[in-house]
């Protein structure tokens, strides 16, 4: 009986102390203009509801507060804005002190210089010298030809396994294409050393920024440090050389006729960037483009039409071309459908320079802004079965230009890669469905939040087409 009572006594302090502390975070929140919303614990926050409920949470907050609320996740104090207009308005007015607001770890690992931590004119230069490497001439002149001889080569052969895991093969994929279009001259072995950091650095970027022996944090950080040095001894090795080089290293590198000249430490910042960036957006788009299509025949008949005309009117070891990648009309849409569907991307993340109004309320500096765009790819008042795989709906034209379509961002940072990133995933998508047929493996599971991923990877019986 004593020990019960202790026990009960003990409990009752606990709730005690909970709700006081619970209270007192709220308290510490409740500046007056803040929008409503709940600040969970001192520190915490609300991160682990945010991270155990996924996308239910941000809808239970919005049936609570509306679409613009305050909560605590991820470390800082954060405005959610959910709200379509809204969520334009914020990408549109960087200027207005809206820049934006990543993790401290992404930034210490990706570098001072890196285009997401940046803003005013060194984010228009990094922009300026990046979309110089993306734009259409490249594209045509020397990115597309590197695209399709490495999709080519590394699409080859897949038949000859029981299984592929395309988890993993959509993750080397887009990692290396992107190596070969920066540096055509890397050696099997160098490609080896920095694709070993590289996987170590993404890691640190997502974890908490503990600088502990053994932490994420801390491998991240040395991988970063070693990429930096295969890359600096790359550019010596170029500058020695006198050569020249048709690669994005030799553009960034390049002193004539360069708009946008970069610092050592720039050009390794935008190496990186480039490497990151495209990353897991192009690797989850090309692995879940190959989910719907398996889950709907007639879209993957409409799909394969497409490209084996593309076959027909082509020599075997003719490459595509921008004009084969623009008249993809359909695997466009495929690509769309996909990224909306799966929501490769569910926000992107601002910051405050000042107190600033926004929405009526008042919002003090140095708080994050999470543009939460997710729900939008759901609304019903604007995509008619929203919950359905319908690639179809994107052959309107209209639709990629509609104002709450943000799955590439919008205003100043929206997103320099897209036509890069689409014509891997199309050439990606050509060499599959003109080369293979495929079956599931069957069982395994994707889940779609905090990212989008096969846990236990997704395989497939790949035979000849
Ligand atoms: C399917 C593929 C892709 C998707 C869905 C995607 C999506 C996005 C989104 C939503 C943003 C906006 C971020 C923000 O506002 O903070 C963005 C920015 C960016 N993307 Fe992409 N992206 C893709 C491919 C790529 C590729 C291949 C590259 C490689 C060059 C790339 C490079 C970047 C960069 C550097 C930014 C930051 C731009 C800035 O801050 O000015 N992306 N992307």
């Amino acid at each position: 009986m004593g020990i019960m009572m202790m026990l009960f006594g003990l409990l009752l302090i606990i709730v005690c102390i909970c709700s006081a502390l619970l209270r007192w975070n709220q308290k510490r929140y409740s500046k007056k203009g803040l929008p409503p919303g709940t600040m969970g614990w001192p520190i915490f926050g609300e991160t682990t509801e945010f991270l155990k409920q996924g996308p239910n949470f941000m809808k239970n907050q919005r049936l609570r507060y509306g679409s613009f609320f305050k909560s605590h996740i991820l470390g800082c104090p954060t405005i959610v804005s959910m709200d379509a207009e809204l969520n334009r308005y914020i990408l549109m007015n960087e200027s207005k002190g809206l820049v934006a607001g990543y993790p401290q770890s992404m930034l210490d690992i990706l570098g001072t210089s890196n285009i997401a931590a940046v803003h005013g004119p060194n984010h228009r230069l990094m922009r300026g010298s990046l979309l110089s490497l993306t734009n259409p001439a490249m594209m045509k002149e020397h990115l597309l030809p590197k695209i399709d001889a490495f999709m080519r080569s590394y699409l080859s052969g897949w038949d000859e396994f029981e299984t592929v895991d395309i988890q993993e093969k959509t993750k080397h994929m887009t990692f290396l294409s992107s190596l070969s279009q920066i540096a055509e001259t890397l050696k099997k072995p160098e490609v080896e050393e920095y694709r070993t950091e590289f996987f170590k650095l993404v890691e640190g970027t997502l974890s908490v920024p503990i600088d502990l022996p053994g932490t994420q944090y801390r491998s991240g950080i040395k991988a970063r440090n070693n990429i930096d040095k295969l890359l600096t001894k790359l550019i010596q090795e170029r500058r020695e050389s006198g050569e020249t080089y048709a690669d994005m290293l030799g553009y960034l590198m390049k002193k004539e006729d360069n708009r946008y000249l970069l610092t050592d430490k720039e050009i390794r910042d935008q190496v990186l960037t480039i490497l990151y960036s495209g990353y897991e957006t192009v690797s989850v788009t090309s692995m879940m483009a190959l989910k719907y299509l398996h889950d709907h025949p007639k879209a993957l008949e409409e799909l394969r039409r497409e490209h084996l005309a593309i076959r027909d009117r082509k020599r075997p070891d003719e490459p595509l071309n921008l004009d084969d990648i623009k008249s993809m009309k359909f695997t466009r849409a495929v690509i769309f459908e996909t990224s909306r569907l799966a929501t490769v991307v569910n926000g992107v993340l601002r910051k405050t320079t000042h107190d600033l109004e926004l929405n009526g309320y008042l919002i003090p500096k140095g708080w994050r802004i999470y543009v939460y765009t997710r729900e939008i790819n759901y609304d019903t008042t604007l995509y008619e079965d929203p919950m359905i795989f319908n690639p179809w709906r994107w052959m309107e034209k209209k639709m990629e230009s509609m104002s709450y379509f943000l799955l590439f961002g919008g205003g100043v940072r929206q997103c320099p890669g897209k036509e890069l990133g689409i014509s891997e995933v199309s050439s990606f998508i050509h060499y599959f469905v003109t080369r293979y047929k495929w079956e599931e493996k069957g069982g395994e599971k994707l889940v779609v939040f905090p990212r989008v991923s096969a846990p236990k990877g997704y395989h497939l019986r790949v035979s000849p087409y």
